[in-house]
């Protein structure tokens, strides 16, 4: 279904994230015809280029990042034609006047801050002065949305000054991946998961987003930053949420949004000894992350692994083991929710454990498999066997899993739609740093020394203890 015509601005249009994911996105979604003819995508960035150059910029970006559409040449040259540049100075008034003649007020006006928060109040103030932006307007945020409470509060006020939260999406791109919406379909849409969602009948649940990259020229970033602040304050907490919430009333933005907020304020702090830092070492022919980051001394986390527990009835006794990291074994992502140990079998010939384990992969392979027990098939009387009801989605679905939208293109399109509930709300954010917040000042306070893990493994030795100790163990990360 087409959106609505549009003229969207992307400031840092040149940069990397634009190349990468936000310009090749919107091409297929040109592609797919969502995006109307008469839409346009205005680059603006500090490079003194004009629309000429970003074309040629644009389509060199699509030949590498574009994936399989990138053969559409006729397709391009017509996508290419939607595209317009402006060199504009985000601290300064160049370009500004430009803009304000180029962007149309009887479209929707989206503008999207790909740029460090550190530029975002002087965007927000210039597209208001200029009157390039109104009520109607949205802006789209990246994260890093601050590296602490006190920061996000302050960008939150900053952007607060010209813009509604209504007019404000910010980004997490984990809400826009397929199966991540497909967990609210499976919890919500069927009668058989929610009676059993609860510490009644789940053991524990486990989050891996395991990933097989390193830091790589990212260093300077990520030292900064690390495991925590890059993916468990925004990417981890909001699968937990997912996973956690209370039904909401409607699959409406605020409805939703409110839901995850309780969970996210329910969650208990983190007692230090639940939470296992690592950082990777150097391999055979890999660097060691304090080679990257160039940072001989660095304290910073490339792996994270921890234990949580959400204070409220529905969770109460239930652990929520969490676990991500660089230079890991295999890049997966999945969601495992493993439920309790049958109270007693009937079954005399069996002496094995059975459980039943939902696993939800985000990727690779997207898709959701139960296991559950059947009796082993033959003589050998009532012996029993687990096998999963598997439901990849791309064998479920056939074709249609695979014109699935990335979630960049989901997310611009649900901006221009004007649907938040993909997005996160202010409060939110800041709710999750206020937890995030005292565990890495304790981390600060200690000096605490992250333990070393090889390249290629499943993270450093103590994130198995962490969860040996409690009887259970990892699922295998393959
Ligand atoms: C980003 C992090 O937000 O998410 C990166 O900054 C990480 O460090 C990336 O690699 C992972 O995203 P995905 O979609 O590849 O799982």
């Amino acid at each position: 279904i087409p959106v609505e015509p549009f003229d969207l601005v992307i400031f840092g249009g040149t940069g990397d994230l634009a190349r990468r994911k936000i310009l090749p996105g919107l091409f297929r979604r040109f592609l797919s015809g969502q995006m109307p003819e008469d839409s346009r995508i205005i680059g603006a960035a500090r490079s003194d280029i004009d629309s000429a150059g970003y074309r040629v910029m644009i389509k060199e970006a699509i030949a590498e990042f574009g994936g399989e559409e990138k053969s559409e040449t006729k397709a391009i040259a017509k996508f290419l034609d939607r595209l317009e540049y402006v060199p504009v100075d985000a601290r300064g008034e160049g370009g500004w006047s430009e803009l304000a003649a180029l962007v149309r007020s009887d479209v929707i006006r989206a503008f999207y801050f790909s740029v460090g928060p550190g530029l975002f109040g002087d965007l927000a103030e210039r597209l208001h002065s200029y009157k390039i932006a109104d009520r109607d307007s949205r802006i789209v945020v990246e994260k890093p949305f601050g590296r602490d409470l006190a920061s996000a509060q302050e960008l939150n006020e900053t952007l607060a000054e010209h813009f509604k939260e209504d007019q404000i999406y910010r980004i997490d791109h984990y809400l826009g991946k397929e199966t991540v919406q497909n967990l609210m379909a499976v919890r919500f849409g069927n009668v058989l998961f929610e009676p059993l969602w609860n510490n009644h009948y789940v053991d524990h649940i486990q989050i891996t987003v395991a990933e097989t990259v390193d830091v790589g020229g990212r260093g300077a970033y990520y030292d900064k930053s690390g495991a925590m602040r890059d993916m468990v304050q925004n990417h981890l907490m909001q699968l937990l949420c997912l996973i956690a919430m209370e039904p909401p009333s409607q699959f409406g933005a605020d409805a939703v949004r409110d839901e995850k907020l309780k969970v996210i304020r329910a969650l208990e702090p983190v007692e230090p000894h639940h939470i296992v830092r690592g950082q990777y070492e150097a391999g055979e022919d890999s660097k060691s992350y304090r080679e990257h980051a160039e940072n001989p001394r660095s304290f910073t986390e490339s792996f994270i692994a921890m234990k949580c527990h959400i204070s409220n009835w529905r969770w109460a006794g239930v652990p929520f083991y969490m676990r991500t990291g660089k230079a890991m074994s295999e890049r997966v992502s999945e969601i495992t929710v493993v439920f309790k140990d049958l109270g007693h079998s009937i079954f005399e010939e069996d002496d094995k454990r059975h459980r039943n384990i939902l696993s939800i992969r985000l990727q690779p392979n997207e898709g959701m498999d139960l296991q559950v027990t059947i009796k082993e098939p033959g003589p050998g009387g009532m012996r029993l066997i687990d096998v999963p009801l598997d439901m990849t989605f791309a064998e479920a679905l056939g074709d249609e899993a695979e014109d699935v939208p990335d979630a960049y293109e989901r997310l611009i399109m649900d901006v221009i739609r004007g649907n938040q509930t993909l997005f996160m709300r202010g409060d939110e954010v800041e709710a999750a740093w206020k937890w995030t917040d005292p565990i890495i000042q304790g981390w600060e306070a200690r000096n605490d020394v992250p333990k070393t893990y090889e390249p290629g493994s499943s993270g450093p030795e103590d994130a198995m203890l962490l969860i040996h100790r409690d009887g259970r163990k990892w699922r295998e990360i393959k």
